[in-house]
């Protein structure tokens, strides 16, 4: 397939003539192909929308924002916006190639990962996280799809984030009352409401878990559990099977407490919890502490403003084992709540990303 001759750039790309290699991948809204710019030699990925309902208006404004929040972060931990435009009324990104597999692959085929290299690319994932939240940008789709892992001659791995298609700037992602995020991976106050940076922080959390075992860390979850009041659901425990140090499974359940004023405040501080606990001998101790009543987690240092919303009320010690729950759905949220029954096919939510914008 040849793309050519007519790309009407709307996004300040220049009307470059790419010649599309094979598919590298599909997601939520789009395809993805391996191109080549033949002006410069560069070998790309070219994504496209794949969403038939999404061309249009709705398709522009979401690949012009995806392309916007790209161009804020330059990080070699997040692919590089190389150009965006619009060829005959369809939007188009093209981004670095990334040689590599996905980390979706990589937990397919070897997961568990041996905790030091789970660490490893942890820790990768997080130093980009730093850039991205500094550039004022919050992901809100991190999942291991969405991640790729290259190794360079040494074999020495490395991360790269994509797919900044459900991104907003901090202050958006704040105020906004859309659902973006994928369930497996998505921090209540995704669909709870009050989005900040934290939610990365809860994805790497889980993507780590996941790593170490090669397991969900709530492999139950729906858009539907999720509303109902995940922000009291306990982080799940490690099987003593995966012997994950104490020190590591701290960091991760840390990352995973649904009420975020308990969660690891920023993606510096977890960054920095996890190289702590890698310093650490890892040796178990004599008696494992096993899950005890509650989280068994100490509250993080606060290093971020106390936020008077009510999702972050941090529990009582012995009292954050999840309570009969009654939905405190209110307003726009018992709307969203009703949409998304409505529109949501089977207790088994896809684990596609979802972007519902609830504004309307
Ligand atoms: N720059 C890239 N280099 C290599 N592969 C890529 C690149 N961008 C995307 N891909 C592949 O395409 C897939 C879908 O891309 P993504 O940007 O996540 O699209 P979607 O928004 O549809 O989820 C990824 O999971 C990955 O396999
Ligand atoms: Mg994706």
């Amino acid at each position: 397939m040849h793309v050519a001759t007519d790309f009407h750039p709307t996004g300040g790309a220049s009307a470059d003539d790419y010649q599309v290699l094979d598919i590298l991948g599909s997601g939520g809204f789009g395809v993805v192909f391996r191109a080549l710019a033949p002006a410069t030699g560069q070998t790309v990925a070219l994504k496209m929308l794949g969403c038939q309902h999404m061309l249009g208006p709705e398709g522009h404004r979401h690949f012009g924002r995806e392309a916007r929040l790209l161009d804020r972060v330059r990080h070699p931990g997040v692919v590089e916006l190389v150009a965006h435009g619009c060829r005959q009324g369809n939007p188009f990104i093209v981004t670095g190639y990334v040689a590599g597999r996905t980390l979706e692959a990589l937990i397919e085929d070897e997961a568990p990962l041996a905790p030091e290299r789970a660490v490893d690319l942890a820790i990768g994932v997080l130093e980009a996280l730093v850039a991205v939240h500094a550039a004022g940008v919050v992901h809100r789709d991190l999942k291991p799809s969405n991640i790729m892992v290259r190794a360079d001659g040494t074999g020495r791995e490395s991360v790269v984030l994509l797919d900044f298609g459900a991104a907003a700037t901090i202050g958006d992602a704040l105020e906004c009352s859309e659902i973006v995020g994928t369930p497996h991976y998505m921090a209540p106050e995704q669909v709870l409401g009050g989005t900040d940076a934290r939610v990365d922080v809860f994805a790497v959390g889980a993507l780590l878990f996941e790593m170490l075992t090669g397991r969900k860390a709530f492999p139950t979850r729906t858009i539907r559990t999720l509303l109902a009041r995940a922000d009291l659901e306990q982080p799940p425990t490690f099987d003593p099977v995966f012997d994950v140090p104490p020190a590591l499974q701290n960091v991760v359940r840390t990352a995973l407490v649904g009420q975020r004023a308990w969660r690891h405040p920023s993606a510096q501080s977890m960054l920095s919890a996890l190289r702590r606990s890698a310093g650490r001998a890892w040796v178990k101790p004599e008696a494992s502490p096993g899950p005890s009543s509650d989280t068994g987690l100490q509250p993080p240092a606060a290093d971020m403003s106390a936020s008077a919303d009510p999702l972050d009320d941090p529990p009582a010690a012995a009292d954050h084992t999840p309570e009969p729950t009654r939905p405190r759905w209110s307003g726009w949220l018992h709307d969203v709540g009703r949409r998304l029954a409505a529109c949501w096919p089977t207790p088994d939510a896809p684990a596609e990303s979802v972007a519902l914008d609830c504004t309307a």
